[in-house]
């Protein structure tokens, strides 16, 4: 059972189904394009109904169940499962605490010396502001709890930061999850997104990717869920040892150390300053829009890699990534981030192999018509030899993909580099 109603959930169930050790495959409550996916059948239960998703888990037999947004996790969709001896892919409620709680991830960076912006944590508007005065650095504003993408304020100015922290303190917008602010440095470079597994005793990197978080071309516009992706990133190659040596190897030692647990999919957030990378964030749970790009490069069986997280014996496997790019173009509504589409009649077309339109605001109609539902309706991804080979394939689906106010940038994948630049990462993985 898959978990969730994303274009990631339908990445998920699309690569389980590969797997010739799947035989069925529930996704709960998933989209239009689950509902229609090899092997995979919706379940109309909430992703966040962690007692109807393991009444369904016990009474259906379920053997393994894969979780993909944070909030379950979050709310301990792990630790009832485990009580009730299911299997389930994920951290358990008190290892959620990395992305339920920047406070907390900071904290964990901190005692384990692995770079991150320096900051300060604050529960209360005037400390918070004397901060940002006292320190000409402290420009960046994260609310401590989950805001769905919606809680990190970077700033340019004090007067920014005054106006963020009265939205926060003030205002109360994000409500409990604002209680408590994390200040931080505010950094500058690119960004790299990187997917860890780890079974509890060994982390297992997966492909390098970057995603889009802005609305417009150029990076203009609001922030949102993220509007595309690409992997591999070409500079990862270069930056991978300083990476492993100064995050994963700490990380690595900790879990050997028994001071530091986790289990599941560790996502890692860097900003690269300076040729130095950062930690900005860890996610504990596949990113959206990257799975869309990392799985279709995948060459391994998905179902045994996660199986061997959950038996903890990932250390027996080394990943396999096709030598082909992945460039995947988000199709949203119209008025996305402020406004989703609902209802609308969608068409598509035949996208060539290299091609695969994952679906995450959509669903299936009482007539069986395909609809949009929400703010992003697609994740079109295509592989290539190249970017722009990639880019031709994805832009030949989107011109075929038909729904009013459909809307998506036009440079995700664009520029990135040529074929020399990420030769070396195709040809030399690094597998741990
Ligand atoms: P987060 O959810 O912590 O990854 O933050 C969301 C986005 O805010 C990141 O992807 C960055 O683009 C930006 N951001 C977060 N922290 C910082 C920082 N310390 N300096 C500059 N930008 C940041
Ligand atoms: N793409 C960032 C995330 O999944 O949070």
């Amino acid at each position: 059972m898959v978990v969730g109603a994303g274009g990631r959930e339908h990445a998920l169930c699309w690569k389980l189904a590969q797997s010739s050790l799947v035989a069925k495959i529930y996704c709960a409550p998933g989209n239009g394009g689950t509902a229609t996916e090899e092997k995979t059948t919706n379940v109309d239960i909430a992703a966040d109904d962690v007692a109807g998703l393991l009444a369904f888990a016990k009474e259906n037999d379920v053997y393994l169940t894969v979780v993909g947004p944070e909030a379950p996790l979050a709310q301990g969709i792990v630790d009832a499962f485990e009580a009730e001896k299911l299997k389930i892919f994920g951290p358990t409620q008190a290892q959620a605490r990395l992305e339920a709680s920047k406070a907390y991830a900071k904290a964990v960076l901190r005692d384990l010396n692995i770079p991150t912006a320096d900051f300060g944590v604050f529960d209360n508007k005037v400390d918070a502001l004397t901060f940002c005065h006292a320190n000409d650095w402290a420009r960046v504003i994260k609310v401590d709890g989950l805001a769905a993408g919606k809680g990190v304020m970077v700033c340019d100015s004090v007067s920014e930061c005054e106006h963020a922290l009265a939205e926060v303190f003030d205002n109360q917008r994000f409500g409990e999850s604002g209680r408590t602010v994390v200040i931080e440095e505010r950094l500058n470079g690119p960004e790299i997104s990187l997917m860890v597994l780890c079974d509890g005793k060994f982390l297992l990197p997966m492909a390098s990717s970057q995603d889009y978080k802005r609305r417009f071309d150029n990076n203009a516009g609001p922030n949102t869920g993220g509007m595309g992706a690409f992997s591999p990133v070409p500079s990862y190659q270069e930056l991978q040892p300083r990476i492993q040596q100064k995050i994963l190897d700490p990380l690595q030692a900790a879990l050997d150390a028994g001071t530091f647990s986790f289990k599941g999919l560790l996502y890692i957030g860097l900003m690269i300053q300076d040729n130095q990378p950062y930690v900005l964030e860890f996610n504990v749970r596949f990113g959206d829009p990257e799975t869309q790009c990392l799985l279709p490069r995948l060459e391994n069986d998905f179902f045994m890699i996660l199986e061997a997280c959950t038996l903890s014996c990932l250390y027996s496997y080394s990943l396999f990534w096709q030598p082909k790019v992945a460039v995947g173009t988000v199709l949203s509504a119209e008025g996305y981030p402020e406004v989703s589409s609902k209802g609308v009649p969608i068409t598509i077309g035949q996208p060539n192999e290299l091609v695969k339109v994952f679906h995450a605001g959509t669903r299936l109609d009482d007539q069986q018509q395909l609809v949009t539902n929400g703010g992003r309706i697609f994740n079109v991804v295509a592989l290539g030899e190249t970017y722009d080979e990639a880019r031709l394939h994805g832009q030949q689906a989107i011109g075929a993909i038909h729904f009013d106010g459909k809307a998506f940038r036009t440079d995700i994948g664009a520029g990135v580099g040529n074929i020399r630049e990420w030769l070396k990462e195709l040809v030399c993985p690094s597998v741990s």
